[in-house]
């Protein structure tokens, strides 16, 4: 492979093999990797990594290593490296098969958090020393600096922490990818921060590259290997009836005057029904819309196209291979229209709360109260993670979460007496929508809530269910603020538990 996108002649000497880079990783390295969603993420060191710790196991040597990443990222790194049983610890979110079994069978220690704090996190020194930084680039320049590639994360931070670094350059990411990005300098910690001069999503405060001092970087490997995220289901029709409630509620509140015609930034979480949303909006009666969100998905392009979506800040691609094709071929012309920052900016709180987002996210379940759990099943069982949906829901202008009303062909029902396990307040919780309908939960008490999702949301085979338990509560209950039975409110999942049902017998 040609060394054409290494400018820096004393880096370029520093080019090697992914064998000889990932020889360089001790056993008992705490790794900050790039990564996030199905982009960004190093495919070759980590492959020749996880080769090296399948070896050393295989030779009774328990090599492990720690996985520091921005978010979820692809088979290449989660997924090989929790094949070979190398991960000992992984933070901050991870949606990878083989990793998801491995946390759930409480073999990998797995911290799951709030994916705006973790940059800061490292900062104050919470989680402990960075060893080693593996980054992938589009590109190096003359001067050292990096040219990102399809993510940002946390990229920023680990370059800054870390002891050493490696670099892998993929000549599969575009080269027009230079100058979409914006890395922001300016964080500090208490007592010494000062706002954010970000007052529109498009707005460009900090530099087009990454910064790297040159003596860290132990390694350079090239590659030439597609992102891998998975293809999005086309939307079916419960998730376009969830698009159709969520556009009449908007155009509601436009026409009340509560939101502009343009709305506000868009935030939409990861999974099918929050995609599948986006192409809702490409027959809604809403133009110039913008989006401040954590990752820039099949539907947001669609809407690019359109010409619906003027602009759209992310920390990451995270679109299926056809769209990452599309984008890859005219990256030039999207480049005017998109922004990539660092996790800790593209989540931040403070800005969030600035520009009014319209946060839209999905949920595991919600109970009858408007407490949602993104993340357990059954309570126990983690999924994903909680990612950027705190950041977001917390701050936002609006925060949405959508669901089927039903799972597992309807044996698991949405909306439940008690949520299992709690990601998100109903204070953070404003509206509920299922194919069902939608809860409008601005201002009401949670009896009234409890009436209106029951009433909105959940499913018919359920309703009746959820009615009875609510009547009996009121009845029953220690106090009548927020009327519950303990002994019975998480009776459905030990139902689903017992039988493979919710469904009432
Ligand atoms: N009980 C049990 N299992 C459930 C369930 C429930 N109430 N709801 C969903 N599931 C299962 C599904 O059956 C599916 O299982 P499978 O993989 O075995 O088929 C799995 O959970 C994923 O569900 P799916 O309907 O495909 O979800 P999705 O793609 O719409 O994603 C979340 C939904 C909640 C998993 C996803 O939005 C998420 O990870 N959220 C947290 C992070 C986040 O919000 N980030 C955004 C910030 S920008």
């Amino acid at each position: 492979m040609s060394t054409t996108r290494i400018a820096n002649a004393a880096l370029r000497a520093k080019v090697t093999t992914a064998e000889t880079a990932a020889a360089l990783i001790p056993s008992g390295t705490t790794l900050g990797l790039s990564g996030f969603t199905g982009s960004g993420y190093p495919k070759a060191v980590s492959l020749a990594l996880a080769a090296r710790i399948e070896a050393a196991h295989a030779a009774g040597d328990p090599f492990l290593v720690k996985v520091w990443t921005g978010a979820s990222t692809g088979p290449e790194l989660d997924g090989a490296l929790a094949k070979a049983d190398g991960i000992e610890f992984r933070l901050p979110y991870n949606s990878d098969p083989i990793a998801r079994q491995k946390i759930n069978s409480g073999k990998m220690s797995y911290f799951d958090m709030h994916l705006s704090q973790v940059a800061p996190m490292a900062w104050q020194g919470f989680l402990g020393p960075l060893d080693i930084a593996v980054i992938e680039v589009a590109g190096i320049r003359a001067d050292g600096s990096l040219i990102p590639s399809s993510s940002i994360g946390n990229n920023k931070t680990w370059l800054d922490r870390a002891g050493k670094v490696i670099l892998e350059v993929n000549h599969w990411q575009s080269a027009a990818l230079e100058g979409m990005h914006d890395i922001y300098y300016g964080t500090a910690l208490p007592p010494n921060r000062v706002p954010i001069p970000l007052v529109r999503p498009q707005d460009r405060i900090g530099e087009a590259y990454l910064r790297c001092d040159p003596e860290k970087v132990i390694a350079i490997v090239e590659t030439d290997t597609p992102d891998r995220n998975a293809p999005y289901s086309p939307p079916d029709a419960v998730a376009g009836a969830i698009a159709g409630h969520l556009i009449e509620f908007l155009r509601h509140e436009v026409a009340k005057g509560r939101l502009p015609s343009s709305l506000l930034p868009l935030q939409s979480g990861v999974g099918n029904i929050t995609n599948a949303v986006l192409a809702g909006l490409l027959d809604a009666p809403f133009e110039n819309l913008t989006s401040y969100t954590e990752v820039i998905q099949d539907g947001m392009i669609d809407l690019i196209d359109a010409g619906k979506l003027t602009f759209a800040s992310a920390t990451a691609f995270s679109v299926s291979p056809d769209a990452a094709q599309k984008l890859n071929a005219d990256m030039a012309r999207y480049r005017d229209k998109m922004i990539l920052r660092p996790q800790e900016i593209s989540n931040h709180p403070e800005l969030v709360r600035r520009l009014g987002c319209i946060a839209m996210n999905g949920l595991i379940e919600a109970d009858i109260y408007g407490n949602v759990n993104s993340t357990h099943i059954m309570g126990s069982y983690i999924q994903n993670g909680i990612g950027g949906s705190g950041d977001f829901a917390r701050n936002a202008f609006l925060s949405i979460f959508m669901t089927p009303s039903t799972a597992k062909k309807g044996a698991i029902s949405a909306i439940v007496p008690q949520v299992s396990h709690v990601d998100h307040i109903t204070q953070d919780v404003q509206v509920i929508i299922t194919e069902q309908g939608l809860a409008d939960l601005r201002g009401l008490s949670p009896k009234q809530r409890a009436r209106v999702i029951i009433a909105n949301c959940a499913h018919p085979d359920y309703r009746p269910a959820l009615e009875d338990y609510y009547r009996r509560a009121q009845a029953g209950s220690y106090g009548q603020q927020t009327p519950c039975l303990p002994g019975e409110s998480l009776s459905w999942h030990k139902s689903y538990l017992e039988t493979g049902s919710m469904l009432p017998r």
